[in-house]
C-alpha cells in the first residue's frame, strides 16, 4: 500500500482534539507511543516543524513500516523504535532523551492488524489463531485456548470481553479441544457460536466478538501495558508537558481515569473523557468508541 491510498483508508481517531490538547509546539520533542499507521505522528511532526522530533514505538514491524510509508515531510526528525511502549524508560534512553514535551498514546488495534490478512484477530476470515501485534512475543491465542484451563478461559472472557456467556462459551471449548486443536479463527467463531444459545446471540455484532477482544487484550497484555505506561509516564514528562490517552472501551478507560486521578505527579485536564463528535463518527465508525483523557506534569 502506498502513503496516498493508506492515507485514504487509515484515519486517525481523534485527531484535532489529541493534537490540541498535546500543546504541540515548534521544536518540541514528543513520543507517539503508538505509531500504528503514523496518523498522528504525521501531524505532530507538521506542527513542531521546523526542528521539533517524534519518538515513535510500536512493536508491529507491519505497521511501521506502513506508517514510515504515511509519514510524508518529517521523516528526517522521526525516530521509531520497535518496542513496547511499556519499555519508555529503555527506549527514550536509546534515543539520547531524558524528557519530552508531551506523549500521546492511542491504545488498541489498527485498521491493518484488523484488516491484514494472516494476523488472526478477525473472526470474519479463517486464518491460524494468533493476535500477536508483535510477532517475537510467545504466545499466540491458540496456545491460550490450547493451554489455560476452563475457569482461567472463563475469566479471560468475562473480565476482557464482559461476556456473559463466558462459563458457557469456555465449558464447549474445553470438551472441543479434547477432540481436535483449535487453531483457526473459523473454527473458534464457530465454537462460540454453538456454545451460545440462540436466543442469547447479539442482534448488533457476530456472537463471537467480545471472545476475539478479550483473547487480544490477553495474548497482547494489553492492560498491563496500559497500566505500566501511565505509572511510569509521568518521570518522562518535562513539567507543564502532559499525556494524552486515546481508549477504546471502557476496561481500559477506567484504568486510564484512576491511574490519572490518583497519581501525584499529574493534574487531571479532562474531567470527563473527550469522545468524537457526530461528524467524525459518520467518517470514522471506528471512532465511535474513542476516549481522550488528558493529564498534565505539575511544575
Ligand atoms: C490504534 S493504532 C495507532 C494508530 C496511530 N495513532 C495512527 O494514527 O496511525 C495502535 C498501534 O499501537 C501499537 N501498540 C499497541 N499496544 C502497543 C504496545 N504496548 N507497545 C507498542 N505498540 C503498541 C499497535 O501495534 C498499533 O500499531
Amino acid at each position: 500500500m502506498t502513503g496516498v491510498s493508506l492515507r485514504k483508508v487509515h484515519q486517525p481517531v481523534l485527531l484535532e482534539q489529541a493534537l490540541e490538547m498535546l500543546n504541540v509546539v515548534p521544536g518540541g520533542v514528543y513520543m507517539d507511543g503508538t505509531f500504528g499507521l503514523g496518523g498522528h505522528t504525521r501531524e505532530i511532526l507538521k506542527r513542531s516543524a521546523p526542528d521539533g522530533k517524534v519518538v515513535a514505538f510500536d512493536w508491529d514491524e507491519d505497521a511501521i513500516r506502513l506508517g514510515l510509508e504515511n509519514v510524508g515531510r518529517g521523516r528526517d526528525r522521526l525516530q521509531v523504535i520497535r518496542r513496547n511502549f511499556r519499555e519508555i524508560d529503555v527506549g527514550l534512553r536509546e534515543a539520547g532523551l531524558e524528557a519530552v514535551d508531551g506523549i500521546l498514546i492511542d491504545i488498541g488495534l489498527s485498521s491493518l492488524q484488523l484488516e491484514a490478512e494472516g494476523r488472526g484477530f478477525s473472526f470474519n476470515r479463517n486464518e491460524p489463531l494468533d493476535m500477536r501485534m508483535d510477532r517475537r512475543r510467545p504466545i499466540t491465542a491458540a496456545q491460550i485456548v490450547a493451554d489455560s484451563t476452563e475457569e482461567e478461559l472463563a475469566d479471560i472472557f468475562y473480565y476482557y470481553g464482559d461476556e456473559k456467556q463466558s462459563r458457557r462459551i469456555a465449558e464447549t471449548i474445553v470438551k472441543e479441544r479434547k477432540k481436535s486443536r483449535i487453531e483457526m479463527t473459523g473454527q473458534l467463531a464457530q465454537i462460540v457460536g454453538k456454545a451460545v444459545p440462540k436466543k442469547y446471540h447479539p442482534t448488533k455484532i457476530h456472537v463471537a466478538t467480545k471472545v476475539f477482544q478479550a483473547l487480544r487484550i490477553a495474548v497482547n497484555e494489553e492492560l498491563a501495558n496500559l497500566g505500566t505506561i501511565l505509572e511510569k509516564a509521568p518521570d518522562y514528562l518535562r513539567p507543564k508537558s502532559r499525556i494524552c490517552i486515546i481508549s477504546f472501551h471502557s476496561l481500559e478507560d477506567r484504568i486510564v481515569k484512576r491511574i490519572l486521578s490518583r497519581t501525584e505527579k499529574l493534574k487531571v485536564v479532562t474531567k470527563k473523557p473527550i469522545t468524537p463528535d457526530d461528524k467524525e463518527i459518520k467518517r470514522n465508525p471506528r471512532a465511535r468508541s474513542s476516549r481522550l483523557r488528558v493529564a498534565e506534569r505539575l511544575a
